[in-house]
């Protein structure tokens, strides 16, 4: 039998009690669409990352979305994005009709390259869009820096990053947005899709509550274009439940991915990740460099350890985005996508599990 990659079933086991009873209040009360849990969560969120305001929405990807219609990115617009991250990154920025520009991320910490972005910057460039992959935040000082000197926007893509810090900072609160996602997967997760905007501009977030719900201002007047974005009241009851634990939860992540590491950083054959200075991670992923990555996979699955890849391939040879993006140098990114690979990270890891999953790294490198 092989082992889970994320074990849901055992955190939803542990918080039972909590999360049907604030389930079962939601049932009971009706209110299925804004109903009084959004609200709470998004109070919850907000302080939880030290952000002056949260918009919960019904995905990461409608979270960046809605952020980059909120800036007014319009078609011709040059977004700035890392070669190497989820679809989702590059392709809301397609979906305005903008051109996703890509730069190439650091070799250890597979995040936007700060160095890279100057030459990226044109008469056309509006926004930068840092991915926090993996869990650990990229180089935001240096990025805001850029951005200001060009009087840019910068949207942290949080979708793998909800908790981390940054400088004693948090993930989604350290540019002028943070969007993260509470797909089931995702460090903080719902049961279903989810996700959130942040920001500290009371303007930007009356913007986007009105954006979230067809561009209304006031029932059935609608002052702007906006989407059926909202985040569903049972999905923000769960969060608030998940919420409660999720300090502790990320503390039992870092635990393990230290575990990980102490046995990787001494095998041959493997690269172990790197943390960047002054900053940790929630490690949404614990990703390894190998070399022979099918056979690896191909191995670990016959002794039933599960893997995945978290990118096969960058972005800019995505061929939805053919003829719609600029390119420039990622050859970081390319051999990034040859040989990443991801091993089983979840709050819930025993020492026993992560001795079966180490063994099985040892004998099939
Ligand atoms: C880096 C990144 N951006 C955006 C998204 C999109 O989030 P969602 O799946 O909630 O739409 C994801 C989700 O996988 C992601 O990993």
């Amino acid at each position: 039998m092989s082992l889970p990659f994320i074990d849901l079933k055992s955190q939803y086991h542990q918080l039972k009690s909590d999360i049907d009873q604030r389930i079962q209040r939601v049932l009971d009360h009706g209110q299925y669409i804004l109903g009084p849990e959004v609200l709470e969560c998004e109070q919850a969120l907000a302080k939880f990352t030290g952000s002056e305001y949260c918009i919960t929405v019904a995905s990461g990807t409608d979270a960046l979305y809605m952020a980059l219609l909120s800036v007014g990115v319009k078609p011709g617009d040059e977004v700035i994005v890392p070669a190497f991250s989820f679809f989702a990154t590059a392709e809301v920025v397609a979906l305005l009709n903008a051109t996703p520009v890509f730069v190439d991320v650091q070799k250890n910490s597979f995040n936007m390259d700060p160095e890279k972005l100057e030459e990226a910057i044109s008469e056309k460039t509006k926004v930068i869009m840092p991915v926090s992959l993996y869990g650990q935040v990229a180089d935001m000082d240096e990025i805001n820096s850029i951005a200001k000197k060009h009087n840019l926007i910068v949207i942290e893509d949080a979708a793998q990053s909800f908790g981390a810090t940054y400088k004693g900072k948090r993930s989604c609160n350290l540019s002028d947005f943070g969007a993260t996602s509470f797909f089931p997967a995702k460090p903080l997760g719902c049961y279903g899709d989810g996700g959130a905007i942040f920001t500290n501009s009371k303007e930007s977030y009356e913007q986007l509550i009105s954006i979230r719900n067809h561009g209304q201002e006031g029932r059935y007047h609608h002052v702007r274009l906006g989407i059926n974005g909202r985040l569903d009241t049972l999905q923000c009851a769960v969060l608030l439940s998940k919420l409660s634990v999720y300090q502790e939860e990320i503390e039992k992540r870092q635990m393990a991915a230290s575990y990980y590491t102490e046995k990787f950083q001494v095998m041959e054959g493997v690269q172990v990740p790197q943390l960047s200075d002054n900053r940790d991670s929630v490690w949404a992923q614990y990703t390894l460099r190998v070399k022979d990555r099918e056979s690896f996979q191909k191995k670990m699955m016959e002794l039933g350890v599960p893997t995945a890849v978290h990118y096969p391939s960058v972005l800019s040879e995505q061929p939805a985005l053919d003829g719609l993006s600029k390119v420039y140098n990622v050859e970081v990114a390319k051999k990034a996508a040859h040989e990443v690979v991801s091993l089983p990270m979840h709050p819930y890891l025993t020492p026993d599990v992560q001795d079966q999953v180490i063994s099985a790294v040892e004998k099939c490198i």
